[in-house]
Order: C-alpha cells, then sequence, then structure tokens
C-alpha cells in the first residue's frame, strides 16, 4: 500500500513511520508540508495517490482548546474533514486518530466501541465532531488512544507522562499524582502495528478502541515507572483539584476493545509496553528484571 503519514514528526507518527515502512510505502508529511485546517494545503495529498491516508495532527493541549476553540475545531474538525473529502475523492482510505476525551467518564467499567460518547471539553467535542466526519468517507477507520507514550514524545505537549515523572524523580523534586482518575495507556509502537494490522488485514471499516490492555490511575502509572525503574522518588497520591485547568476531564476514561481480539489483534498489558517503552528509551536495559 502506499500510505500517507500527517504529522510524521509527532509522537505517534513517528512509530506509524517506522512501523509501516516495513512492506509499504509510507510518505509522512510534516506541519510545514500540509496544515491540515487549510483545504487547498490538503490538495498537496493528491499528488502522493495514496491507498490511505493517516491523520495524527491535532491540537491537543486540552485546557488551551477552552481558551482557543476557533483553533480546535480548525485543526481537529474542519481538518479531519478536509482529510476525509480528499481521500473519499482519491479512492484511499482514511484514518482518523482520536481520543478517550469523547467520553464523560461516568462509566464504571471501560469503555467499548458501542458505547455513547458524551465529550466535555472542547478538545473532545471538536474530536467526536471529526468522528462524524470521517464517516463522509465509508472508507475510513477511527482510531482510539489515551494517555499516549512514545519515543519521540509529544511534540503538541513537549514530551510525555513518563519522561514528565523522570525528570522530577531525578532531580529529587517531591511528586503528587492523582489516584482518583482512570484510563488506559497507549504505547506508540503498539497502536502503530495495531494499525499495520488492520490494514493488512483489511478489517471491516469503522471505530476501533486502541489502547493498551488494562487500565490504571495516574498514581497507579507513576508508581509502575518508578518499581520498573528502581527510581525511588517522594511520590504522594492526591485528589484531583476541581479548579485544576480550564477543561473538564473525564474521571474514568478507561477504553476496551471488543472488535480488535476477534481478529487476533489484541495489545499487550499496558505494564509489558512501559517496560518495552523504558527500554527503548534507554532508561532501563534489556536484561533488567
Ligand atoms: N498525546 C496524547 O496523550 C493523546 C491521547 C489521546 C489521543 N491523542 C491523539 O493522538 C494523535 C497523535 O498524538 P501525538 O501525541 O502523536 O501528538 P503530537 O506529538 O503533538 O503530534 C502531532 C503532529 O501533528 C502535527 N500537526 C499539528 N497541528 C497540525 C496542523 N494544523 N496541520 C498539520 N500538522 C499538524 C504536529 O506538528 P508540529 O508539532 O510541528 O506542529 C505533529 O507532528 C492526535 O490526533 C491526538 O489527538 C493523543
Amino acid at each position: 500500500m502506499r500510505i500517507v503519514v500527517i504529522g510524521s514528526t509527532g509522537q505517534l507518527g513517528t512509530d506509524l513511520i517506522k512501523t509501516l515502512e516495513d512492506g509499504h510505502e509510507v510518505i509522512g508529511l510534516t506541519h510545514s508540508d500540509i496544515e491540515v485546517s487549510d483545504y487547498d494545503s490538503c490538495l498537496v495529498l493528491k499528488e502522493y495517490k495514496p491507498d490511505v491516508i493517516v491523520n495524527t495532527a491535532a491540537f491537543h493541549k486540552t485546557d488551551q482548546c477552552e481558551e482557543e476553540p476557533l483553533k480546535a475545531f480548525a485543526v481537529n474538525t474542519l481538518g479531519a474533514r478536509n482529510v476525509a473529502l480528499i481521500s473519499k475523492e482519491l479512492g484511499a482510505t482514511t484514518v482518523f486518530i482520536s481520543t478517550d476525551y469523547v467520553f464523560d467518564g461516568t462509566k464504571k467499567e471501560p469503555y467499548t466501541e458501542e458505547d455513547i460518547p458524551a465529550p466535555i471539553s472542547t478538545y473532545g467535542i471538536s474530536k467526536l465532531a471529526a468522528e462524524h466526519f470521517t464517516h463522509q468517507n465509508p472508507k475510513h477507520y477511527i482510531l482510539r488512544i489515551a494517555s499516549v507514550f512514545g519515543k519521540a514524545g509529544a511534540s503538541g505537549k513537549g514530551g510525555n507522562f513518563v519522561e514528565t515523572m523522570i525528570n522530577k524523580a531525578k532531580k529529587n523534586e517531591p511528586i503528587m499524582v492523582v489516584d482518583d482518575m482512570w484510563m488506559s495507556p497507549t504505547y506508540t509502537k503498539d497502536a502503530a502495528s495495531v494499525l499495520k494490522g488492520i490494514l493488512e488485514l483489511q478489517l471491516p471499516y469503522g471505530l476501533y478502541h486502541a489502547t493498551n490492555k488494562g487500565y490504571c490511575s495516574w498514581y497507579q502509572f507513576a508508581k509502575e515507572i518508578f518499581n520498573i525503574t528502581g527510581l525511588n522518588p517522594d511520590l504522594k497520591p492526591t485528589k484531583t483539584d476541581p479548579n485544576y485547568g480550564k477543561a473538564k476531564r473525564p474521571p474514568f476514561s478507561a477504553l476496551a476493545s471488543t472488535k480488535l481480539s476477534k481478529h487476533n489483534l489484541e495489545t499487550r498489558g499496558w505494564k509489558e509496553s512501559l517496560r518495552a517503552y523504558l527500554i527503548e528509551k534507554g532508561h532501563i536495559s534489556q536484561d533488567s528484571s
């Protein structure tokens, strides 16, 4: 397949390129190659005559989206619309990367693909609207991921949670992490492998949850980072400050897939992926147990 990846220098984009290059012709487009919110700029996609267009571009600083809703909707929503319309015209498959923030977080068990979204933030609303626009190309996959960590770090957020925790620990800073907000972490390498599998196995078009398996609170996630690395900072659990940030965040946004397992495409558990990431990043050695 000839596959265009938009956002090729991003955290997920970087691993998508590496993973998909094994067996496919991959063209990576950076932000200087394409502005997804601008339809004319998106016409560049036509030059590559792709079979698949993967859109990882997003404005995903959640609090900033509350302050800049026009930008959130321009990049996340209209961007998705532009990509879907051009893919459709080309007869190409659209892949849109979405988020657990399409849910309000009131469910007490992991959300599956069948659950009805009810976003509570501008970011979540803009991504859910983007999912709807993506439907305008019947040949589409929507992959929902969450709490992403990957070797490149999020360019839009300047790193990821794992690196933030390790940096704080190395500086001997006391660390407080919420233990009342639950999510399913996603290792970008694993999400990239899932997408490769979906494309190669030609799974039915539609929506897939593609986080790592299982879920944890942010405190438990931090604890496991230090458990694996052997770092021993002053880590304490805390409760979510209702006045923190401008955006409302779902208190429980764990995701589970009822669809991938039917096609033998299950992801690893989050602890196993975290260990693999820490090895890839050089924080621990391959043979550390
Ligand atoms: N990070 C998370 O925890 C998380 C959680 C759930 C879902 N997601 C979704 O996963 C996807 C990938 O996230 P990520 O962590 O890989 O993000 P990222 O590292 O910030 O990567 C996004 C990429 O898109 C590019 N980009 C941003 N705005 C653009 C625009 N208007 N036009 C064209 N390119 C643009 C960025 O380039 P520049 O940096 O040069 O602008 C960057 O290369 C996003 O759709 C996000 O909504 C992320």
